[in-house]
């Protein structure tokens, strides 16, 4: 008897043909963190529940909602992990790297689990590209991977995304902040949704950002965390926008967005993209300082900031952009008959050795369906082999895209390919 099974619902397969556009972003990722100092690490998927309860926040949606939790096999509460901070900082304190150099910094590729309500660009396994920098309490380390960021987007072809940026305050001035914004919100508590009223005592921060429009209405004129800043955050802040300033990054303050997440101190931010498939003003990313977190999960009073960005999310922006994967075979080989595929095995084999992506149809076939087979791989260019060719060792280079064949030796393909 057989049984048909789908994937588990929000948790997606990546098959060849999409892979392609996640690779590019991946080694770019790689290419521009690596420039700015950051080292790759890896994570296990699962950990302890009790690291993300105690670091993004027993209030949290994440937390309260999200959570892939379940027992092993040892009794033990494990967690399929929500997101990258808290783990990465669990590492950090474990292997005492603070032990070892002043400065670390970090970023992570990988997978991370929250049930959510499904959407295009919201799934329940889901991948971050994140980076975190330890050691640095200076404003210029928050600007720095902003901008950093920034540059990433452009990099792969997506220069609409906005910044948008705000300070959450510290242990010093958000207190008495939420004091005084829940003072505001429970005089307007009828005309808030029953979530948000339920947030009024367990996070009324949260209240900032929901969408419903009733609670907008009276978060607009609720008090600004902006204005509630001690000095120190506020000078931090202040430098901060300079620094931007200084790299040519523009930025839109927004005092109403909090993020998800409560390890935040100071900086808090936001990459914001709108888009046809996404909707309006999606976040493709969202970071910020948390000076707090290592020392609360046992390690020394460390600062920190850092971000992630979500891979789907830019996957599907990329696409819509129009641009075509760069990665693509360089040759297809075709053959017309018996003799000439012996030939062509053996050019593809060369030239691989060599360096260079080669296809060719194996199952040999007529030269039309070759020639289509050869159309749908993408390859930049397409060389036909038969008892001609080889007998005079020279064939014609067909550029797929259109345009002039070029005649080549066969012993000097890989170098007309690389200089073409
Ligand atoms: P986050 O804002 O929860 O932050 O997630 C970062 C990004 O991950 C989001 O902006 C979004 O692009 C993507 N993302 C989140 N949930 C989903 C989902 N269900 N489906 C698809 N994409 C999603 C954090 O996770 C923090 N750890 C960021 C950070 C690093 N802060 C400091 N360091």
């Amino acid at each position: 008897m057989s049984q048909k099974f789908a994937g588990v619902k929000g948790m997606n397969d990546l098959l060849p043909g999409e892979i392609e556009r996640w690779q590019e972003v991946e080694t770019a990722a790689r290419e521009v963190m690596g420039r700015y100092g950051f080292a790759e690490v890896r994570t296990p998927i699962l950990e302890d529940t009790g690291l993300f309860v105690r670091s993004v926040g027993e209030t949290t949606d994440i937390v309260g909602k999200e959570m892939y939790t379940f027992e092993d096999k040892g009794g033990r509460s494990v967690t399929l992990r929500p997101e990258g901070t808290a783990p990465a900082a669990r590492a950090y304190i474990e292997h005492a790297v603070f032990v070892k150099e002043p400065v670390t910094r970090w970023f992570y590729i990988g997978p991370m689990f929250r049930y959510e309500r499904m959407k295009t660009g919201r799934y329940r396994q889901f991948w971050q590209i994140g980076v975190e920098a330890y050691g640095v309490k200076e404003p210029a380390q928050d600007a720095e991977i902003i901008e950093m960021a920034m540059h990433f987007f452009s990099s792969i072809g997506l220069s609409k995304v906005k910044l948008h940026l705000n300070s959450l305050g510290d242990e010093g001035c958000r207190p008495a902040y939420v004091e005084k914004l829940v003072a505001h919100l429970a005089a307007h508590r009828a005309e808030l949704c029953p979530d948000c009223q339920a947030r009024l005592e367990r996070n009324p921060l949260r209240i900032l950002d929901c969408k419903n429009e009733s609670c907008r209405a009276v978060t607009a004129a609720s008090p600004s965390v902006l204005e509630s800043l001690c000095e120190p955050c506020r000078a931090h802040f202040d430098e901060v926008q300079r620094l931007l300033t200084l790299f040519g990054v523009p930025y839109a303050l927004d005092s109403r967005m909090v993020r998800g997440l409560d390890y935040y101190t100071r900086t808090a931010f936001e990459f914001i993209a709108e888009s046809p498939v996404l909707g309006t003003a999606t976040a493709v990313g969202g970071g910020g300082r948390y000076d707090k977190l290592v020392k609360s999960l046992g390690g020394p009073d460390v600062p920190a900031v850092g971000f992630a960005l979500g891979l789907e999310r830019l996957v599907l922006l990329l696409a819509e952009t129009g641009q075509k994967p760069l990665a693509r075979p360089e040759l297809f080989i075709a053959f017309t008959d018996k003799a000439s595929q012996d030939a062509a095995l053996k050019l593809a084999q060369a030239l691989r050795h060599q360096g260079l992506w080669v296809e060719l149809d194996e199952r040999g076939g007529s030269l039309k369906s070759q020639m289509k087979r050869a159309d749908k791989s993408g390859a930049k260019w397409a060389v036909v082999l038969g008892e001609r060719e080889l007998l005079a060792n020279e064939a014609e280079l067909k550029p797929m895209a259109g345009g002039d064949v070029r005649k080549v030796r066969l012993d000097e393909l890989a170098s007309a390919l690389r200089s073409a």
